[in-house]
């Protein structure tokens, strides 16, 4: 038997059972469209930009792109986690990189909401200080909600004063208005996600399974994703393995 994979093909097939379908709030469709954009000669697609990230959006047209990720550089889990081997062997690269207090990251994500078109979802990687304590006041300002949570199980023993961390946070955050239904279109990811990052090309390197899985469910092929604090840049390679464009920069290159 033919699986049926969409809901328009559901309802050909099968027209009674319209108020069902539509009651549903799962649809492997999606049906959000992103404008075409005209992008200043400067910000090459698909490459990697050496610059401010603020300075990355406030280029893009508002309401334009349909994924963000940010992954800010965290300053409050030095100050928390003091460990005594701060600029030492492996914690120098991590002491090195410009630290983001809480107003710039809040300024990200105000930009952030205004280049991304409705329904649009912002993917926030979160510590855990700020998941526990709270960082509503970020996105107060925005159209943006949090929808899911997503923990990366690193699957690498790190540092911890009591527990040991393998885990990592990713905060699903979509723009109003706020619906899954034809918008997100893949529905077996898991909300504990197992992968291991093949190289350690930068100190905080998420997975690029997950982010190009994450893409997919939330864009279509072409569209353009963004991440304007970038490091090793592994949201382009998720975005390019799912045949996405990529804009994106860090203050490293
Ligand atoms: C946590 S890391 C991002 C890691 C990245 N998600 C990955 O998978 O490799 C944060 C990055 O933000 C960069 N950064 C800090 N301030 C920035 C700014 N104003 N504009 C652009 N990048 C910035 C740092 O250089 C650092 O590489």
């Amino acid at each position: 038997m033919k699986k049926i994979t969409s809901v328009k093909e559901t309802l050909r097939l099968f027209p009674d059972t319209t108020d069902e379908i539509t009651n549903n709030v799962f649809s492997t469709e999606r049906i959000v469209k992103a404008p075409s954009i005209d992008l200043p000669d400067f910000l090459k697609p698909n490459t990697r930009l050496k610059m401010d990230g603020l300075k990355l959006l406030s280029h893009l047209p508002k309401e334009s792109v349909p994924v963000a990720f940010l992954d800010p550089q965290y300053r409050g889990v030095l100050d928390r986690m003091n460990y005594g081997n701060e600029g030492k062997s492996r914690e120098k690269r991590r002491c090195s990189l410009m630290q983001m207090p809480e107003e710039l990251i809040a300024e990200f994500i105000r930009s952030i909401d205004s280049v991304l078109i409705p329904s649009g979802h912002l993917f926030l990687w979160m510590d855990k200080f700020h998941l526990c304590q709270g960082f509503k006041t970020w996105f107060d300002d925005t159209q943006l909600d949090v929808v899911d949570l997503i923990v990366w199980n690193k699957d690498r023993f790190g540092m911890g004063y009591r527990s040991r961390r393998v885990s990592e946070y990713c905060v699903v955050l979509q723009k109003h208005p706020r619906r899954a239904k034809e918008v997100w279109k893949i529905h077996n990811i898991r909300d504990v996600w197992l992968e291991r990052t093949k190289t350690k090309e930068h100190p905080h390197q998420k997975p690029v399974g997950l982010q190009g899985e994450l893409i997919a469910a939330v864009s279509n092929e072409g569209d353009y994703i963004i991440d304007p604090a970038a490091g090793s840049f592994s949201v382009m390679e998720a975005a390019l393995s799912k045949n996405r464009n990529f804009i994106g920069c860090d203050l490293e290159g």
